[in-house]
């Protein structure tokens, strides 16, 4: 959040940060201009932290920047909170800068002093670098700071001897920018700049502008001046928080692809068709020698487990078992030295997952974490965590992290097959190609298919029962779509393993069942087509979830529900975006408070 004007900014960015808190709470800051200096407070924890650091201590000035963060390099400390500062610079960050290592080394070999553990800070510090070397002032450093970044970002900059400015940038990240007769303002999102003013400008890829009470320049980074449209928004401010879609469960499903992005940001070396794996902190020698690998998770992320498992086996060649982390505890396990343990949880706080990851590592395993919150206690416990990067998720049935986790599960086995040696340099290209095409992919899905869902929804909202069916890499799919169902809209359903079918649920199958099947053209396409064609012979409403252009699921099923052909083990994260939007539909026609389903917390700390 940016403000420069007449009034006291303080009130304003917090304001404006409180709309946003939703977009992270770990720590907060201001950074504002103040009888000729730039004053700083920051405070760990909630929005409400910072509020009684500046009662106590306030801060009277015109023009600020504030930021209220959710870690993605560094743990939630106050010396890793924004805003960070190098001399007379103070800089605002959201986003990732890939190349911040390299930045780092050069920064500190030329005498930086950098103090955090963030990727923002390197930023604020090749900023004071540029303004030193150029002399030209704030624009013309923060230009050429970002010729040198990489990555994603949304900036916004002060500098202590340019009073009643502030330099904001973007690549990636979101940033909008506020137009008022008497003020100007920047905001990482629309409802914190909401109730100032409905005139905002909407900032390219590759845009900065330069901020003054009144006044917006827009140039891009070559410095040619642009014109951007102004948009005139007429959303209420609690549409806006969800960016207008009715439910965080919706947006969240519609956030995918720019989590897949944020996630597979800087990991994928599509030079070398690998991964770049230093977080996953294992040696190439540790890579050769592990014998066997637990994946632990519970709830969703233990389905995309199940998944991760058929990567682990296929692509790196490792014996792998998935347990219920609640099952695990207390099982005497066989499981020691060699054995990776890789604990997978979006909000990195499960208990059960938490004690059974301790259990193994008392027993000498290697823990590795895959979640989303950075610095949670499964992290911390862990030897090395691998984060997805899939922003602060809301709604209590978990979406965006599922799909993040898919993907770091195959980035690990990525990064494992290449130094076993079990994954062929074709085939990694084809997967590393495969997954930096999915946020293009995940997005024609999502808008292409959720008419006709929403169709399917209404028809079948008041199903009694509902059946997912699938096999191998989907079967994990037809649970995960199973409980989404059950969680959010209270409908009885199941997910099988397809050939499971006939050993029992079939009993279930009447023409008041809609059966989804979940069948792409992969290795078990044929087997899943005869089940689909065993639940159609008991008069179920069949819906296949398969290929584009296949006749054959066609004429067989009631309605036919579209994914793209991609190689088979990228097949799960297209699949799960129509079942996802198939229980969100269902349960908003059904009127449950789809966001807080009765009786399930995000969390669970208790056993
Ligand atoms: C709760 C949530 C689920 C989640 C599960 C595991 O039950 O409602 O959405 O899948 O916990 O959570 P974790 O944070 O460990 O992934």
């Amino acid at each position: 959040m940016g403000y420069v004007g007449d009034d006291d900014t303080a009130p304003i960015l917090l304001d404006g940060l409180r709309r946003l808190e939703y977009r992270g709470y770990d720590s907060a800051g201001v950074a504002i201009h103040s009888s000729g200096e730039i004053k700083i407070a920051r405070a760990v924890g909630k929005l409400r932290n910072l509020e009684k650091a500046l009662e106590e201590k306030p801060l009277a000035g015109t023009t600020g920047i504030g930021h209220t963060r959710w870690a993605t390099h560094g743990r939630p400390t106050e010396v890793n909170a924004h805003p960070h500062q190098s001399g007379p610079i103070a800089l605002v960050h959201n986003g990732i800068i890939e190349n911040h290592l390299s930045l780092r080394t050069r920064l500190v070999e030329r005498g930086a002093k950098i103090v955090s553990d963030t990727d923002t800070e390197i930023a604020a510090h090749l900023v004071h670098e540029k303004l030193r070397e150029n002399g030209k002032g704030l624009e013309d450093a923060v230009r050429s700071a970002l010729r040198e970044i990489h990555g994603a970002y949304a900036l916004a900059v002060l500098s202590k001897d340019e009073p009643g400015r502030i330099v904001v940038a973007k690549a990636s990240s979101p940033l909008v920018i506020g137009i008022a007769d008497d003020a100007s303002y920047a905001g990482s999102d629309i409802p914190a700049l909401l109730p100032y003013t409905r005139k905002m400008i909407f900032l390219e890829d590759g845009d900065m502008a330069v901020l003054e009470k009144g006044s917006v320049r827009i140039t891009r980074l070559d410095g040619t001046v642009v014109e951007r449209a102004i948009k005139v928004i007429d959303w209420s401010p609690v549409m806006a928080e969800k960016a207008g879609f009715k439910h965080f469960m919706l947006k969240e499903i519609h956030e995918q692809p720019r989590a897949i992005e944020d996630t597979l940001r800087g990991r994928l070396d599509r030079e070398h068709g690998d991964v770049h794996g230093h977080e996953i902190g294992l040696s190439d020698d540790d890579a050769r020698s592990i014998k066997r690998v637990f994946l632990l998770a519970c709830g969703t992320s233990h389905h995309a487990a199940m998944t991760g498992r058929y990567y682990l086996e296929s692509i790196a060649r490792i014996p792998t078992s998935v347990e219920l982390a609640s099952e695990f505890r207390g099982r005497e396990p066989m499981i020691g030295e060699g054995d990776l343990v890789v604990a997978v949880s979006q909000s990195g706080e499960t208990i059960d997952t938490l004690i059974a990851a301790r259990e193994a590592k008392e027993r000498g395993a290697k823990i590795l974490a895959i979640a989303n919150v950075i610095g949670s206690a499964i992290p911390r416990m862990a030897d090395a965590a691998f984060y997805t990067h899939a922003g602060p998720e809301i709604g209590v049935a978990s979406t965006k992290c599922f799909s993040t986790q898919l993907a770091n599960l195959m980035m690990l086995s990525i990064w494992l097959g290449k130094r076993r040696g079990s994954l062929d340099e074709a085939k990694a290209r084809e997967l590393v190609e495969a997954m930096a095409r999915l946020p293009l992919l995940m997005r024609d899905v999502i808008t292409g298919t959720r008419q006709l869902v929403c169709n399917l929804a209404k028809r079948y909202r008041d199903a009694r029962d509902v059946l997912f069916l699938g096999r191998g890499l989907n079967y994990p799919i037809a649970l995960e779509a199973a409980l989404k169902l059950k969680e959010i809209s209270y409908v009885h359903a199941e997910g099988y393993a397809a050939g499971e079918m006939k050993h029992g649920p079939i009993a279930l199958i009447d023409s008041a069942v809609p059966v989804f099947v979940l069948m792409p053209k992969d290795r078990w396409y044929e087997r899943t087509h005869g089940n689909l064609q065993e639940a159609k012979a008991r008069e179920g409403q069949v819906i296949a979830i398969a290929t584009e252009g296949d006749e054959s699921a066609h004429s067989l099923s009631q309605d036919v529900i579209e994914v793209p052909d991609v190689p088979e083990a990228i097949t799960p994260f297209l699949t799960v975006l129509p079942m996802q939007l198939y229980s969100y539909y269902v349960a908003d026609f059904k009127g449950t408070d789809v966001d807080q389903p009765r009786n399930l917390a995000k969390t669970v700390t208790v056993e």
